[in-house]
């Protein structure tokens, strides 16, 4: 927890991208004082499982953070944000267009309080060009950002994947930009604007499809397993292909449920020696020296057959059977685990990936680790805060507000809601 231990971030991020930034830069070890609105983030009430108590949706993205409730649309609220920016290294938010600037605060005027700050930013297209108005989610950045056309079959509809790449992949981003961003200024004295859209963010995660978008100009995509050609425009969808130089694909295993598959490269360097092994068991003893699958080039040309070959010997195994006669060989392999497995399993355990919390309103509870580890500084996972479970401390430790300013701020609705209108 030393990395960023001198880092004092002002994280108005909600939802899913920004937090998923800001508890990954808390867990290397800075002060991320989220920074709500009185009702607090809408996430802490969606999807609640336990009545009464913040959702997973919400604690499973906020660990390690304090959190301050403060009421921006009173102008006792905008001074303690204004006293909150002079005294942060970076601020962070992922408002829908334009709210901050309602708010008063653009960009010229938060580098103006504070020169030094580093401003991230995470909107759903940018701050320029047609779309910069629009708001977004996870499923409408992987919608255009190019994932969805290129994910699923291509009679079928496209699919969204299950990875968030939308939302915490542009959560990623924004970290790495943050942190170049502080490298400078801590060099220079001047801070700047970090900005990543989702889309953005989507896109550069989909870069192969570009470079296969770039390779139909020139001919077909031989390593595809649907048909491809000179011209075609778009790039296909192509179901579990590998996407890569070497030919791979999921295959099914006993008992042929919905996740007893495993996925396997045949990488050129295993051919003979997976050849070999399942050859006899499939009815070509010598399918090491089959002229069909020779070189890389003719297996390209051939893989459905031989997909259809590594099904049938894998019918006879589960996936763990088939991982253990793969694993000798050398041959790249995963069985398919679900969210089960994997909440289960020794090797994740040991590696500190599923970590189990405890929480005043719920429990016990797990989160997902941090997948960063860092041999000087490892992550030390702290449950969520409660809604303005640290107004109090950050006012009196950071801002040096003394009980009776606070008080009095308190009683100008600084920290809570305006009272409803009478009807
Ligand atoms: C996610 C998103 C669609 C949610 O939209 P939304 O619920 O309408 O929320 P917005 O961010 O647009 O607006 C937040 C409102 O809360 C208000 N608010 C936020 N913090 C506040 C505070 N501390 N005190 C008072 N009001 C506050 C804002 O002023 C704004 O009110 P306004 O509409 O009157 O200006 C939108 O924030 C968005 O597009 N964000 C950028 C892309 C993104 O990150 N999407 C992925 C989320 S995982």
């Amino acid at each position: 927890m030393e990395a960023l231990k001198d880092v004092r971030i002002l994280d108005m991020t909600h939802v899913q991208a920004g937090p998923t930034c800001s508890q990954l830069l808390a867990w290397m070890g800075a002060d991320v004082i989220k920074f709500e609105p009185p009702q607090g983030d809408a996430t802490r009430g969606q999807l609640r499982d336990v009545p009464g108590a913040d959702s997973l949706y919400f604690t499973m993205l906020n660990c390690n953070k304090r959190s301050i409730t403060v009421n921006m649309k009173s102008p006792e609220g905008k001074t303690v944000f204004v006293d909150l920016i002079r005294k942060c290294d970076i601020m962070m938010e992922n408002f829908g267009p334009g709210v901050l600037d309602r708010l008063g605060f653009t960009w010229e005027k938060i580098r103006e309080i504070n020169p030094k700050i580093v401003m991230g930013s995470i909107k759903g297209f940018g701050s320029t060009g047609p779309y910069a108005e629009f708001k977004a989610y996870e499923n409408v950045a992987q919608a255009m950002g190019g994932a969805m056309s290129t994910t699923g079959v291509p009679d079928g509809p496209p699919f969204v994947t299950g990875a968030q790449i939308g939302d915490s992949g542009t959560g990623l981003h924004l970290a790495i930009g943050l942190l170049a961003a502080l490298h400078q200024a801590r060099r220079t004295g001047k801070g700047q604007y970090v900005e990543v859209a989702m889309m953005d963010g989507v896109m550069n995660l989909c870069r192969v499809k570009f470079r296969d978008h770039q390779r139909l100009q020139r001919g077909s995509l031989s390593e595809y397993s649907v048909p491809t050609y000179q011209g075609m425009g778009e790039t296909p969808r192509a179901g579990n292909d590998s996407g890569g130089g070497q030919l791979g694909n999921a295959i099914h295993c006993k008992p042929h449920g919905a996740n007893d598959w495993i996925y396997v490269v045949v990488q050129e360097a295993v051919w003979g020696a997976l050849a070999k092994r399942i050859g006899p068991d499939v009815g070509i003893p010598n399918l090491d020296t089959d002229e069909r699958f020779a070189t890389i080039g003719e297996r390209r040309k051939n893989q459905q057959l031989m997909w259809t070959l590594l099904n049938k010997f894998a019918s006879g195994y589960t996936k763990r059977e088939f991982m253990a006669i793969l694993n000798p060989l050398d041959v790249p392999c995963g069985p398919i685990m679900s969210t089960e497995d994997l909440a289960t399993d020794e090797h994740i355990r040991g590696r500190d990936m599923y970590v189990e919390l405890d929480h005043p309103q719920r429990g016990k509870w797990f989160n997902v680790g941090m997948p960063i580890k860092l041999s000087e500084s490892p992550a030390k996972i702290e449950r969520s805060p409660l809604l303005g479970e640290h107004t109090d401390e950050v006012l009196a430790s950071v801002l040096g507000y003394d009980s009776t300013k606070i008080a009095g701020l308190k009683t100008a609705g600084a920290f809570s809601a305006p009272p409803k209108k009478a009807a």
